[in-house]
């Protein structure tokens, strides 16, 4: 399981010319940017670790060590790091090594004041209705973030893009009072691979990252959701890319890696060979990532802090096995993809979510999608792969915050995205421009419009709700202390005893019971190992 890091939303700024806002960090002071349409003041592609180049690639962050007189302007987006492939969302911004940046955006007018933050791990700028500060982050992805051998641990440097975060975090906790920002107010929310980040911050070195932030919100992405392959997996792959670059006659190949030109390398680990693209993740390394993260939640060892924990309605029709026709196609993909399986778990798993298209995902739409075009067996392989990889995990994470005693917030979103074909259902990302109350019809160079080339009154509603709820959760850890335009109901807390979700749908915004597909998800969460992650 593997997820791409997503589109960038982009808000279109106006220049001005007077006086700029500044900002007095550790290291030295920042010009920003006025933005007169939000009144807001803007500094963007601010370095927070050390380039990592030559002999600081595939090594952990380092910390800043020159200061600066005078002001160094932040009006530009820094580089986007290298991606794991070529043609993900950032192939429209310039990719480069140097990418350790990171983005502010606060309100206008609040000199002197603390207000509470709010980080996004990925690389978005947000706007709000709250006061809050808004920060998002860089952090690098691909074999640059992630690359794993013997050598790689031998070194210590496995893990290095969650490392980054950390990094950011750090810069963030030191620095954010000089932008009106509360270091004691930190929430770290993230969507796919960010929310998936978010939950492993909160598991790293086993929940010890107590002081760097304080709530969480995990859209669509958690610890669980990620596969984690031992050493001799990505020795493979290390091994291939030596060769390929020309280092595997070296005695220190890790080094000679470093020396490789940047386009090389990226090319070789992209494009050249099939078996090393893609799909670099974290590792379990002892350190950063203790133990296997379930083992990590069951026994506690995670911050103990308040959190969004959601997921789409779904999720898998974007990862599953896409057409399938019968049982044996079903199995064969189970049993490849999650390859740690054994064939009773298989078959366990198979009876659980039975060849029955109205009980396939997309959910709730009895015997649509199913049949020649779509293949007979879509629905129920989708219905598999949204709770493995992240309707179960959502669930999973509820069930352990409520059991620690801290409170927990669940949602199930099912808005679909303008123009997303209705046999997709309400997918992965679809929540994305309602949390960011965002209903332009001109996102950055992609021409799309998600809420519609019209966005009508319910749509907005809709945006305008979430967005409120996850606003009032960064300001004060609970999402209904947010004015509403409307009555709308409150939204509970999760509890294993009474477990409820916030349904999210245009003209049908309510609480729902947290009970559906119990049998099946309970089987997944808690009566496979760690067969499912393997
Ligand atoms: C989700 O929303 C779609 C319409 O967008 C609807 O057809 C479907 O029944 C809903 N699913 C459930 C389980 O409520
Ligand atoms: C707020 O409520 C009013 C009255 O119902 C409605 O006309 C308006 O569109 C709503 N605004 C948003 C952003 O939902
Ligand atoms: C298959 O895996 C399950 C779940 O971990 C385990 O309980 C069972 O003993 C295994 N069965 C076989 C035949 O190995």
């Amino acid at each position: 399981m593997r997820f791409t890091f997503c589109a960038v939303l982009a808000v279109a700024v106006g220049l001005v010319n007077a006086s700029p806002p500044t900002a007095m960090t550790e290291k030295g002071i920042y010009a920003g940017e006025h933005l007169p349409t939000f009144n807001q003041d803007m500094f963007i592609g601010i370095r927070y670790a050390q380039v990592p180049t030559g002999s600081l690639r595939f090594r952990p962050p380092q910390p800043l060590t020159k200061s600066w007189s005078g002001q160094k302007t932040a009006v530009n987006y820094g580089n986007s790091c290298y991606s794991s492939e070529p043609n993900t969302d950032n192939r429209f911004i310039k990719q480069s090594e140097d990418c350790l940046t990171l983005n502010i955006v606060r309100p206008s007018g609040y000199e002197g004041h603390k207000l509470p933050v709010g980080v996004w791990i990925l690389q978005q700028s947000v706007e709000g209705g709250t006061p809050i500060v808004a920060v998002s982050i860089n952090y690098r992805v691909g074999p640059l973030g992630f690359l794993a051998s013997e050598e790689v641990q031998k070194e210590g440097s496995l893990n290095n893009g969650l490392k980054d975060q950390v990094a950011a975090l750090i810069w963030i906790k030191q620095n954010i009072e000089a932008f009106n920002g509360d270091s004691n107010q930190i929430t770290i929310w993230g969507e796919s691979a960010g929310g998936e980040s978010v939950s492993m911050l909160m598991l790293a070195y086993g929940g010890k990252l107590e002081t760097l932030f304080h709530r969480a919100i995990m859209e669509s992405g958690f610890a669980t959701t990620q596969q984690y392959h031992p050493i001799s997996h990505w020795q493979e792959k290390y091994v291939i890319i030596t060769k390929l670059a020309g280092c595997d006659k070296q005695s220190d190949t890790l080094n000679c890696l470093r020396q490789v030109d940047i386009n090389k390398l990226v090319f070789i680990t992209n494009i050249a060979n099939e078996r090393i693209k893609r799909q670099y993740a974290p590792t379990i390394d002892g350190d950063f990532i203790l133990d296997w993260p379930k083992n990590l939640l069951q026994s506690g060892k995670f911050m103990k802090i308040p959190i969004i924990s959601g997921a789409n309605m779904d999720e898998g029709t974007s990862f599953g096995p896409g057409r399938v026709t019968n049982t044996d196609e079903v199995t064969d993909w189970l049993s490849t993809t999650y390859a740690g399986l054994n064939s009773s778990t298989v078959q366990k798993i198979l009876t659980l979510y039975p060849d029955d298209p109205s009980k396939g995902s997309p959910f709730g739409t009895g015997d649509l999608y199913s049949g020649p075009i779509y293949g007979r067996q879509f629905k129920r392989g989708s219905a598999i792969s949204g709770d493995i990889a992240l309707i179960g995990p959502r669930r999973l994470t509820c069930e352990v915050w409520d059991e620690a005693g801290i409170d927990v917030y669940s949602y199930n979103w099912n808005q679909s995205d303008y123009g997303i074909p209705d046999f997709i259902g309400t997918t992965h990302f679809q929540e994305v421009v309602y949390v960011f109350d965002n209903p332009s019809t001109s996102f950055f160079q992609s021409g799309t419009a998600p809420m519609g080339p019209d966005p009508t009154g319910s749509k907005k509603s809709l945006a305008h709700l979430i967005s409120r709820f996850f606003m009032s959760f960064i300001a004060t850890g609970d999402p209904n202390n947010a004015k509403q335009n409307g009555t709308y109901p409150k939204w509970p807390k999760y509890s294993c005893k009474n477990p409820k979700n916030y349904y999210f749908r245009e003209d049908d915004i309510r609480i729902e019971d947290d009970d559906w597909r119990k049998e099946a998800i309970s089987f997944l969460n808690y009566g496979v190992d760690h067969q499912l992650l393997t």
